[in-house]
């Protein structure tokens, strides 16, 4: 099972083993991670599962769809390069060991 490590922005981490075909925000909230919100459930219609996606995992994901690319641009914390929605990430075999980083703030 794939395994994600989030990252809290005081370094905090936290390690899960999270199902393939399961999102990176469901992943987060069933297991009780503070830090994304997903006001929305998932949608992509809150901004509030905004995760910052480390190197080399990135590029492992589909590329960010203009509905995305849109509510990223609403985000509370900075939007970067390496910004995603974590609600539009689904873990795969391919993204075992892929780190997140958790955004100061999402609301
Ligand atoms: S949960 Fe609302 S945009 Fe991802």
């Amino acid at each position: 099972m794939p395994t994600v490590t989030y990252v809290h922005p005081d370094g905090t981490k936290h390690e899960v083993e999270v199902p393939t075909g399961k999102r990176v925000m469901q992943a987060a909230i069933g297991a009780g991670i503070d830090g994304i919100v997903a006001e929305c459930g998932g949608q992509a219609m809150c901004a509030t599962c905004h995760v910052y996606i480390e190197s080399p995992w990135a590029d492992k994901f589909p590329s960010i769809s203009e509905e995305e690319d849109e509510m990223l641009d609403d985000t509370v914390s900075p939007r970067t390069e390496a910004s995603r929605l974590s609600c539009q990430l689904v873990v795969s075999d391919d993204v075992d060991g892929l780190i997140v980083r958790l955004p100061e703030e999402q609301v």
